[in-house]
């Protein structure tokens, strides 16, 4: 697919992947709309990348996303490639997530995502063209413990992903998952601000849990190389460039060992193998 004269999309512009991912697409020509919250940050970015239009948008809020379909439905020419990226973690065993706040997750990493490709989509059938591509993540396959409200959101991603590019075909749009291990960005930073201090505040039932698998995941990550935004948005730029997209691509770490055994493996024996690795396993309290 060629950038010049299209429209690309990408939402959560404003750091990490989005923001490398709207730079990319603008060197290859698209005309990018770039959308986050932080409207200073897309407009730094728009000053330094040509073909950036910066647009601020709280993708939390649901009628700030309904203001934004409708600007984007005004637009007067479709969108052609749509990047589905805002996104954020909060931690915690289910106990310790509120619904309001698993609610507000799944508002940004679900339903936003939902409501933008719907008013994206009759543009890209008019064309009978268009590439769609969601950030799910290795845990839209699985869940690390004390992490199953974030992986929900990505699981829900991911089904919606697998139904749209089998729904889509016949219009020529193309649809694909895109699935980072972890990557150095601002994530992890917005992930400990929003979920707080577990440990001062769950039960006491849960601590041990929360250190057994705190030090498991912990020898997990020890000495590993964790890369930058870069290694995904190469993969999302040559994803729409390409004449045949693969419907999944997946990088970083923990994509080798955890996510190819969690294909490889039943459910039985995946589970043994992850409760293992996370320092639950032989756990009784
Ligand atoms: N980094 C990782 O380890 C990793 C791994 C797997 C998957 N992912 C996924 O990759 C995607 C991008 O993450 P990243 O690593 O680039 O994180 P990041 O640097 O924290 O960027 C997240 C982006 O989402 C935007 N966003 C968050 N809440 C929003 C809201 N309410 N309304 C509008 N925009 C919002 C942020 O913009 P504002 O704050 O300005 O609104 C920001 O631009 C996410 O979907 C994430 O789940 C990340």
């Amino acid at each position: 697919m060629e950038g010049k004269g299209q429209i690309a999309l990408v939402t959560g512009a404003s750091s990490g992947i989005g923001r490398e991912t709207a730079a990319r697409l603008a060197r290859e020509g698209f005309e990018v709309i770039a959308a986050a919250r932080r409207v200073d940050r897309l407009k730094e970015l728009s000053n330094q990348v040509q073909g950036i239009t910066p647009r601020q948008v709280d993708l939390s809020q649901p009628g700030d996303v309904e203001g934004f379909c409708k600007y984007l439905s005004d637009l007067g020419k479709p969108v052609s490639v749509l990047i589905n990226n805002a996104g954020y973690s909060i931690r915690g065993a289910l106990e310790d997530v509120s619904l309001e706040t698993l609610r507000r997750m799944f508002e940004v990493n679900f339903f936003s995502l939902v409501r933008v490709t719907q008013a994206c989509l009759p543009g890209m059938r008019s064309l009978r063209n268009g590439t769609i591509v969601n950030l799910s993540s290795i845990v839209g396959k699985f869940t690390f413990p004390m992490s199953g409200p974030y992986a929900s959101t990505k699981y829900a991603v991911e089904a919606i992903t697998d139904a749209l590019r089998m729904e889509l075909r016949p219009f020529g749009i193309r649809v694909i998952a895109i699935r980072p291990g972890p990557l150095a960005t601002e994530f992890n930073e917005v992930a400990n601000e929003l979920t707080g201090d577990l440990m001062a505040r769950t039960d006491p039932d849960y601590k041990p849990i929360y250190q057994a698998s705190g030090a498991g995941v912990g020898k997990m990550f020890a000495g590993l190389t964790v890369p930058g935004p870069e290694l995904i948005s190469d993969l999302i730029v040559e994803a729409v460039l390409s004449d045949s997209p693969k419907a999944v691509y997946a990088a970083g770490p923990f994509t080798e060992d955890i996510l190819a055994e969690r294909i490889r493996l039943d459910d039985d024996a995946f589970d043994r193998f992850l409760t293992e690795k996370t320092g639950l396993a032989g756990l009784t309290l």
